[in-house]
């Protein structure tokens, strides 16, 4: 049994001292922060590190500062908006959380892990963060750095993303009522800055009598891993056309799948030989090289060919284009201009 309580105050010393400043975090000492902040950053933060949201996050509370503002948003002004955060399905899940609040709770979030649990698109996750950090609720908050942590602290033989369960199981063991936001902070602090991916700096580390990678010897070993199998690969063709005021054709793509929602250059399928693409429109179409994205689950290389010419499209200035594109458009979009 962990003396449970010597090892939560070892930590919330250590974020005391060392704890990051961010831009959604109320200074210590200071009340808690604006729980529309506080989803908005959490949102935002799953699968993207802290200093590629914190743009994002200053641009939307400059432009949107309440929940009910973002919920009388335009969706494209939204999703253009979070254009380059990738992982689109966020941004719609974010508008429909936002006009959930507005609609039904009077602009006010529910305060409780259940009532948060209840609101379109937030996951468990996030309704303990919320809850947590923005209410004080002692939750289980659980994400990458949290489960790397305790990984590590324990041992856990299991690789990822088998262990999750029992990774969850052991985070819960540490929870206590006292100082309830700062507890999950402060273990994902320790787990972005510390008890890194990489090789942990465990000579910078406030939990090392307790962790028994530590008392391995050998703490990197831990998560274990299991083989990842190769991505696959797709290519594709993107197509760059221009009007007569270099205006550039762009496209919003269905809701549902990859980007869904967001503004995009006209494509092939991307699974397609290039010599097989057929052109949205006529046009003498030039090659302009190629480009390489990398998603989650494969990566692509799509071919560019740029025209002039004219269709049915919605004709962008490039400058706001690019602003406004995916990133994997932004990249056609750049070797497409020259
Ligand atoms: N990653 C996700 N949420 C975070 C938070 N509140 N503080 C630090 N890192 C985070």
């Amino acid at each position: 049994m962990l003396p449970v309580s010597a090892l939560r105050a070892a930590l919330l010393d250590w974020y005391d001292a060392h704890g990051r400043t961010l831009a959604w975090r109320a200074p210590p000492g200071s009340p808690p922060p604006d729980p529309y902040r506080v989803w908005l950053s959490e949102v935002m933060l799953q699968q993207t590190t802290t200093p590629h949201a914190t743009p994002y996050f200053e641009a939307f509370t400059a432009r949107w500062p309440t929940v009910t503002d973002l919920a009388t948003a335009e969706d494209s002004d939204v999703m253009a908006a979070w254009a380059g955060l990738g992982y689109y399905a966020r941004a719609r899940n974010l508008l429909a959380c936002a006009r959930a609040v507005a609609r039904d709770h009077g602009g006010v979030f529910p305060d409780t892990e259940a009532g948060l649990l209840a609101l379109p698109g937030v996951g468990a996750y996030t309704a303990a963060a919320v809850a947590a950090i923005a209410f004080g609720r002692p939750a289980n908050v659980v994400d990458g750095n949290v489960e790397r942590v305790m990984v590590r602290l324990f041992a856990v033989g299991t690789p990822l993303p088998a262990a999750k369960p029992e990774l969850k199981r052991l985070a819960a063991t540490l929870v206590a009522d006292d100082r309830p936001a700062d507890w999950p902070q402060a273990l994902m602090d320790l787990g972005a800055t510390v008890c890194r991916p990489g090789r942990p700096l465990c000579e910078a580390c406030p939990l090392t009598g307790w962790c028994a990678a530590f008392a391995s010897g050998q703490p990197e070993r831990w998560p274990l891993k299991t083989k990842k199998a190769d991505r696959p690969h797709r290519t594709g063709v993107a197509w760059v056309l221009r009007d007569g005021q270099g205006r550039v054709a762009l496209m919003r793509r269905p809701d549902k799948g990859l980007l869904g929602g967001m503004m995009g250059l006209p494509t092939s399928a991307w699974g397609v030989s290039p010599a097989d693409a057929a052109p949205p429109v006529a046009a003498d179409w030039r090659a302009a090289g190629a480009i390489e994205h990398v998603f989650t689950h494969f990566s692509l290389t799509l071919t560019v060919r740029v025209a002039e010419g004219e269709g049915d499209f919605v004709w962008t200035d490039p400058e706001a284009a690019l602003g406004a594109l995916p990133t994997v458009f932004r990249k056609a979009l750049e070797r497409g201009l020259g």
